[in-house]
């Protein structure tokens, strides 16, 4: 029996496992296992699932295995159905994306731009309420007006516990496995963050076994931080309980290589950055600002991101213009917006039915600006 790369073989079981809700038997994993990659000893299969159980994938009875933090009660991707829309090369799906990425077809993306639900919480039904009834209780709140213009609300995550902490970290190994198998080796995987949370992020993805490939510092000046004590600003004026956030991680990650990065490169047009030109590669630290008031009236959600950082990014992802791209939490489509403007074909999720009914209309309106 010839010696497979433990890559391959944790590539084979993070790809089938992953698609799965149900438990999958032990007997069942290496058969697939065997089948992509032949005859090998069935003791590499075990010991690649023995060291990341109970981590990545959970025992649910002797000889059965699924991945950790699975809902029970979701159905087998395969039994669900989609309402989507096309405009130009983009696609945007009203779909749970847990549900949708388990089942679309293992390595169909090139590249993964997306800005999730950091905290989880703040897209709850509960907290949007919230938001859209605009008293900017609970997780949102309305930074303080100091030149008379009223804020948009900001996700407040300092309020996360540490339950809710846990839960993202589960959620993003849930969702990192998930990027695993929609992509194909080499495609990069940016993530948007946020100084606070953004290390729980990013260890539960390395866990699911993306590779870290560093941080793009988007420089723009939150609403975040600078505050003066709560109901003591007078007393400690001269006091801001948090620095006031001056950036944002978006955090990068690979699936793994397969091979050295030029067989990436002609196999799957993955494996790097394009450059901005001849002479200057793609950097981590990309000025920006906030998005300005005619993108945000084009395209009303609470977290909008703006097309010129977006453009930067996007266009730099798919290091040989080719390929799929994916945003699996698409918002209002503003990442799908600027596929469309680099003439790359993409896909979008977006669970929330309103945000779905903006993307219709945003994604050719952020497009053409
Ligand atoms: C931070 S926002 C993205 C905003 C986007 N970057 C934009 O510029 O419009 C995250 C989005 O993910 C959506 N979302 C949350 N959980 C989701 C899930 N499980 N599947 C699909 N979309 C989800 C939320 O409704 C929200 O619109």
């Amino acid at each position: 029996m010839d010696r497979v790369s433990p890559g391959l073989v944790r590539d084979a079981i993070v790809e089938f496992l992953s698609g799965s809700a149900a438990s999958v038997s032990l007997k069942e994993i290496e058969a697939v296992v065997v089948r992509k990659l032949g005859e090998i000893p069935r003791s590499s299969i075990r010991s690649y699932l023995n060291l990341n159980t109970p981590s990545l994938f959970e025992r649910t009875e002797r000889g059965y295995y699924r991945v950790a933090g699975v809902n029970d009660e979701k159905l087998n991707g395969a039994s669900f159905t989609w309402k989507e829309y096309q405009e130009g090369r983009a696609r945007i799906v009203h779909a749970d994306a847990v549900d949708w990425l388990r089942a679309c077809e293992p390595r169909s993306f090139h590249a993964i731009v997306t800005d999730p639900p950091y905290g989880l919480v703040e897209y709850s039904e509960k907290e949007q309420t919230k938001l859209r009834n605009g008293n900017g209780g609970g997780v949102w709140r309305i930074p303080p007006s100091f030149d008379g213009n009223r804020r948009s609300p900001l996700p407040r995550f300092t309020t996360l516990g540490e339950q809710e902490i846990s839960n993202l970290g589960r959620f993003f190994e849930k969702v990192g496995l998930l990027f695993y198998r929609a992509t194909v080796p080499g495609a990069n995987i940016v993530v948007a963050s946020n100084p606070l949370i953004s290390h729980y992020v990013a260890a539960a993805l390395s866990k699911a076994g993306l590779e870290p490939r560093g941080t793009i510092v988007r420089l723009v000046m939150t609403m975040r931080g600078g505050d003066r004590p709560k109901n003591a600003h007078d007393e400690f004026r001269d006091v801001s309980v948090l620095p006031r956030s001056m950036w944002e991680p978006w955090l990068v990650f690979r699936r793994p290589l397969d091979g050295r990065v030029q067989d990436n490169l002609r196999t799957w047009g993955t494996g790097g950055f394009r450059r901005i030109s001849k002479d200057q590669p793609f950097g981590d630290v990309v000025k920006s600002h906030r998005t300005g008031k005619k993108e945000r009236s084009l395209a009303p959600h609470p977290s909008l991101k703006p097309q010129s950082f977006l453009r930067h990014i996007v266009s730099a992802v798919l290091p040989l213009r080719e390929g799929m791209l994916l945003d699996p939490f698409a918002g209002s489509g503003s990442t799908l917006a600027a596929a469309n403007h680099a003439g790359y074909e993409s896909v979008g999720i977006e669970k929330d039915a309103d945000y779905f009914k903006i993307a219709k209309t945003a994604i050719k309106d952020l497009g053409s600006i």
